[in-house]
């Protein structure tokens, strides 16, 4: 079996051509550059940019394969969370292709396939914790198995990514902010700069990052920014934000004392960090808890990861065809425990 999948919920224009064992037989990832000078997403210019990418992305897709479209048996696209314009370009072209073809189409939810991301190269083991990092969500689950979802506790405010992006903003850096933070925080001591570490004497899982970027936000008014400040601020950044997540994963280990949890996936943008990688690797070899994460190119937004959960769904009974589903900026997952 063949499935085609598109991306498009936000700022990456994606196409994978999957086979139903989970082999990539073409991915594509075009990251859109356009936003670059505005230090974050520009909805409109990120729509049309999808639709100037998915043509030619697809031609290119079909070449690299060997594939002829008619061969294609099943069609799915992001239909939620995000960016409506961006999520209604990727999902009516592929709606397009699927009525052409006459070829069922599937609608994915996009926080559910960076949840599965890492189940296409990792042996699992039910349940597993999951740590979602993105640009717009901050969530901890429990995953029970695909389609059984326990949101445990989620941001109240800003998500973690979008966090490194405003600091990085702050700090004179490009978009996305992640990786440039990550980058100059491996010059930087780790305390020389005091940020606050929001909800510490609480035992929720939920998260608060915008009282760090105002704390980060008073200290870059208050001081004469040099490079080596900068560093400085980046790496007490990253050090207080690994902080936060390490002290939320303790929570979990404690609350979940009465049931076997051996693995914690780490999946979303944020999730590439390898700085929060090795400090959360430390804390989990201590609990004999393995991380697992998924490929390389499947942290990040991409194609290939909702093509490997619509296989993943196909295999349940309940799952529907979603050529009438309504593209949903806030589709959610998981019901709150
Ligand atoms: O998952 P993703 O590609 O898109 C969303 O679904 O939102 O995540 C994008 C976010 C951005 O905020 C970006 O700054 C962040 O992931 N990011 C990182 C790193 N690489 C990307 N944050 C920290 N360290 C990184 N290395
Ligand atoms: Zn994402």
């Amino acid at each position: 079996m063949l499935i085609f999948a598109v991306e498009s919920s936000c700022d990456e224009t994606s196409l994978c051509l999957m086979k139903s064992n989970g082999e990539v037989l073409s991915h594509k990832i075009a990251s859109q550059e356009i936003h670059n000078n505005f230090g974050g997403v520009v909805p409109e210019l990120a729509s049309r940019s999808h639709l100037l990418n998915l043509q030619s992305l697809y031609k290119k897709c079909l070449t690299e394969s060997g594939i002829n479209p008619g061969d294609i048996d099943i069609f799915c696209s992001t239909c939620g969370p995000g960016l409506i314009g961006c999520l209604l370009v990727g999902s009516t072209f592929v709606k397009s292709l699927s009525i052409g073809f006459q070829k069922p189409f599937y609608a994915i939810n996009h926080l559910e396939a960076h949840i599965l991301s890492p189940t296409i190269n990792n042996k699992i083991i039910f349940p597993y914790l999951c740590l979602l990092l993105t640009g717009g969500h901050t969530q901890i689950y429990l995953v029970n198995g695909v389609d059984n979802y326990s949101l445990l506790g989620e941001t109240k405010d800003d998500a973690l990514g979008e966090a490194f992006d405003k600091v990085a903003k702050l700090l004179n850096l490009p978009y996305p902010g992640g990786p440039a933070i990550e980058e100059i925080a491996k010059n930087g001591s780790i305390k020389s700069v005091l940020l606050p570490h929001p909800l510490e004497k609480s035992n929720t899982l939920d998260f608060s990052f915008s009282g760090i970027k105002t704390a980060v936000n008073l200290y870059v008014k208050n001081n004469i920014i040099n490079q080596k400040i900068k560093n400085n601020i980046a790496a007490s950044f990253q050090h207080k934000v690994t902080e936060i997540l390490k002290h939320k994963i303790k929570i979990c280990f404690n609350k979940f004392n009465n049931i076997k949890i051996d693995q914690l996936a780490i999946v979303g943008g944020v999730g590439s960090n390898k700085y929060i990688f090795a400090e959360l690797k430390k804390m989990c070899s201590n609990n004999n808890v393995e991380i697992i994460l998924p490929p390389k190119d499947m942290f990040s937004d991409n194609a290939a990861m909702i093509a490997w959960t619509c296989i993943q769904k196909l295999s349940l009974k309940n799952f529907q065809e979603g050529l009438h589903f309504k593209n949903d900026p806030r589709l959610q997952v998981g019901i709150k425990k």
